[in-house]
């Protein structure tokens, strides 16, 4: 019997392996990411009120409370192939705390994106709060002035980033080859965000577009699942072929959770997501819902009304709804999440076995609990 088939018939690893570890990443990480940006915060002020003023918006949505899926993942891959003496010491969390400077920053990256993002989809609400561009044009007084300090918000965000991912004490060349994945996964995330500012309020199909799943690639494949996978793996040593394994395993689990995204932008629970639901129709974005809805011919008309239209109708937004249900749009977007998500344990099964039975309990948790998730 080969090493897959004894993976194959081993028992499916649950979300909940993956839970454990979701939590212990977060309070060490919400603990650290604290300590390290009260400093930056405070010398930011020192220059003066409104830079301090800036910096503390980041502080502050960097530390309002995200699910910390990404410095999870870069935690699971540093377990899955560290075992030399880089290796933090004990068994529990403290095995990946050489890598946490990287699990920072893929978290001070995803703020950087979240604050760029909120003001380009004029969403008002992130993580149960206000967007950073919102509380700033409050905070300075003027919407032009708030929406320029959003940008440089998201900047120094980014310059955190940077500059925790290099605190790293690992060998160099590990720490040179992490650097690289994390400046290519940002190079994949903005080109797939222009991709979809592009295609926004087109029908799909429609003449040099790319598809919902290749955008979903770029902007939240990259940097939600590969990139922190890669980040975790060059940290650990691992050689260059983990590389091609990562891809073919982060690709369909990465769209699998921006399409349960999709779903949650419509059908979750805001006080869960953090996030208003409906604005992604409002705003005329193309998801993978709506592509299946424009199949629907009895959709067009009402689907007309609202698309794109910041002040649709509340009652037509819930026929639209009703519609996505009806219609089967819903259904068949949950079925390709499943299959997705089955395509993603199949490459975790056909991985080299060379990994630690925790990291890859970790990541077929992940698998389960990131198609899975409800918030
Ligand atoms: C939100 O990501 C942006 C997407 C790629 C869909 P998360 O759902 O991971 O957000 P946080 O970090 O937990 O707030
Ligand atoms: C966010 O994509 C992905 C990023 C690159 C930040 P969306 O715009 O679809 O995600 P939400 O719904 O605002 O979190
Ligand atoms: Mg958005
Ligand atoms: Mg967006």
């Amino acid at each position: 019997m080969t090493a897959s088939n004894d993976l194959a018939a081993a028992p499916r690893a649950s979300a909940d392996d993956f839970g454990a570890l979701l939590a212990a990443t977060r309070a060490r990480i919400d603990e650290r990411l604290g300590e390290w940006l009260r400093p930056r915060v405070a010398a930011a002020t020192q220059i003066s009120e409104e830079v301090g003023t800036v910096a503390a918006a980041v502080q502050e949505l960097a530390l309002r409370g995200g699910k910390r899926m990404r410095a999870a993942l870069v935690a699971a891959a540093f377990e899955a192939w560290s075992t030399d003496a880089h290796r933090g010491p004990g068994a529990g969390a403290a095995t990946w705390s050489p890598c946490e400077p990287a699990m920072m920053a893929v978290e001070l990256l995803q703020t950087y994106l979240l604050i760029h993002d909120d003001w380009m989809d004029d969403d008002d609400v992130r993580r149960g709060g206000p967007a950073v561009h919102v509380l700033l044009r409050e905070k300075l007084g003027a919407r032009a002035l708030g929406d320029a300090a959003g940008i440089l918000a998201g900047d120094l965000a980014s310059g955190y980033a940077q500059e925790a991912l290099l605190e790293t004490d690992l060998p160099v060349e590990r720490v040179v080859r992490a650097a690289r994945a994390f400046a290519r996964i940002q190079v994949e995330v903005v080109t797939g965000q222009l991709a979809e500012m592009r295609a926004a309020g087109r029908a799909a199909g429609a003449a040099g577009l790319p598809s919902v799943e290749t955008i979903h690639a770029l902007k939240t494949a990259s940097y939600t699942v590969t990139g922190p996978l890669l980040l975790g793996a060059a940290l650990a040593g691992a050689d260059d072929a983990r590389a091609a394994e990562l891809e073919r395993f982060g690709r369909p689990l990465g769209i699998a959770f921006q399409l349960r995204d999709d779903l949650l932008g419509v059908f979750g629970d805001p006080s869960a997501t953090g996030k208003p639901v409906w604005n992604d129709i409002r705003q005329g974005k193309r998801t993978a819902l709506v592509a299946e809805l424009r199949g629907d011919a009895r959709a067009s008309e009402l689907l007309g009304r609202v698309f794109g239209k910041p002040d649709a109708a509340e009652a037509d937004l819930e026929a639209v709804v009703r519609a996505m249900e009806d219609s089967g749009a819903r259904g068949r977007v949950e079925a390709r999440v499943r299959e997705l998500s089955s395509e993603a344990r199949a490459a975790l099964d056909a991985m080299a076995p060379s990994m630690s039975d925790r990291g890859r309990a970790w990541l077929g948790g992940a698998v389960a609990a990131l198609g899975e998730r409800s918030a």
